[in-house]
């Protein structure tokens, strides 16, 4: 649409080196590749390509809108091109998230995750994205509800009179494929009541109240639910707009102070301490973890990245930064605790969300000789 800038954020785990662990250098230079390719023949304006841990991100700004298929189609056709590179160096889970073979205009349902957000351009619109890896969407709903609903992490709910009206949460049910919009602060408490079940209910857009301005856009897709079967976490990707009559960049950042525990990590069935970390240490290690997430702010304008003379999108590597190492030194403690406990509850998690492990197998293969009591 004429006038609108489009963020999108587009991952996946297309193979990685050493096991589940890291996106090697040539990998990544394929995203960059395609995707300056891309530029020069206007189908996205700027672009930066990363990694968090196993998966490859594509953080793509143009002005197609979302669910754009040239757009779609891009990603899908560098994450193709990558998965065959995987291939060939026999790199570890090559082709892991494309789950389909046939692209048909949309990459969601497909395997790869995505967020996007279509807004009209502040004066000046800071955004902050963030990806995570060994974890699912429903770890986004601490922060998020921190962020935009709790008066004692975001200062400006109470001393802002711009944010006064509140925000409204649209919340996923993942796995009756339905959805709810709650207004935060007259439904706190149902707002809570659902999103504490974070591998069930998801929240996956956040507005303003007062003039529905969108504010937050996250990744919402199970894989498992694609595929049948497990074949990794969801790996989630989330972006949040900043400042003037939204939460500040700081207030949006202060939820990190402190690790908290997701699921995911070794086999997508743990509970895990979340660590955030700049880009360098953005790679999974002890027990596949901990879960890492990363933290990159910029400024879109005249629907690009704002990018520094030599043309390069300047990008802010937010969690590289001593301010989070109290939640780094946390999450190694919650780690070695949760570790001591091995494969008992609540370390590991609940039989329901180890439906599609590989939990059922050994069921199925005990079933004959549980006898009545
Ligand atoms: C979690 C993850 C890893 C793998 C684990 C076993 O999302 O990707 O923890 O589940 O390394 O992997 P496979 O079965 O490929 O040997
Ligand atoms: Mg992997
Ligand atoms: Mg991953």
């Amino acid at each position: 649409m004429a006038g609108k800038t489009t963020i999108s954020l587009i991952k996946c785990d297309v193979g990685s080196l050493a096991g589940h662990h890291v996106v090697p250098k040539p990998l990544l230079e394929i995203g960059e590749k395609n995707l300056e390719r891309a530029k020069e023949n206007g189908i996205i304006n700027s672009y930066y390509v990363f990694n968090v841990g196993d998966d490859l991100e594509l953080l793509m700004v143009h002005e197609r809108g979302e669910s754009n298929s040239d757009v779609h189609q891009l990603a899908w056709d560098t994450f193709q091109e990558a998965a065959k590179k995987a291939m060939e160096l026999k790199l570890y889970g090559a082709g892991q998230d494309l789950l389909k073979n046939a692209f048909s205009g949309n990459i969601r349902g497909l395997g790869p995750g995505v967020a996007e957000m279509e807004i009209d351009e502040r004066k000046s619109d800071p955004i902050i994205i963030f990806a995570a890896d060994k974890t699912s969407a429903g770890g986004f709903n601490l922060p998020l509800f921190r962020i935009f609903a709790d008066p004692m992490n975001t200062a400006g709910l109470v001393i802002d009179p711009s944010m006064a009206g509140g925000f409204k949460f649209e919340v996923m049910d993942a796995k009756e494929s339905q959805s709810i919009v709650l207004k935060c602060p007259e439904e706190m408490y149902e707002l809570i009541a659902l999103i504490g079940t974070v591998e069930r209910y998801i929240v996956s857009r956040v507005w303003r109240a007062r003039d529905e301005l969108i504010c937050a856009s996250s990744s919402v897709s199970r894989l498992s639910l694609i595929a049948g079967k497990y074949v990794g976490k969801d790996d989630p990707v989330m972006m949040v707009r900043a400042q003037h009559g939204l939460p500040a960049v700081g207030e949006i950042l202060v939820p990190f102070m402190h690790s908290y525990l997701v699921a995911g990590w070794m086999r997508g069935s743990h509970w895990g301490p979340l660590m955030p970390v700049g880009i360098k240490d953005a790679r999974c290690t002890l027990f596949d973890g901990p879960p890492r997430i990363v933290a990159l702010g910029f400024q879109v304008a005249d629907g690009k990245i704002t990018s520094d003379d030599e043309g390069k999108p300047m990008i802010a590597d937010l969690f590289d930064d001593p301010a989070f190492d109290l939640a780094r030194r946390e999450t190694m403690q919650y780690a070695s605790m949760l570790r001591r406990m091995g494969e008992f509850e609540p370390a590991r998690l609940s039989v329901e969300s180890m439906e599609y492990t590989t939990l059922p197998q050994i069921l199925e293969k005990l079933k004959d000789r549980f006898k009545p009591v």
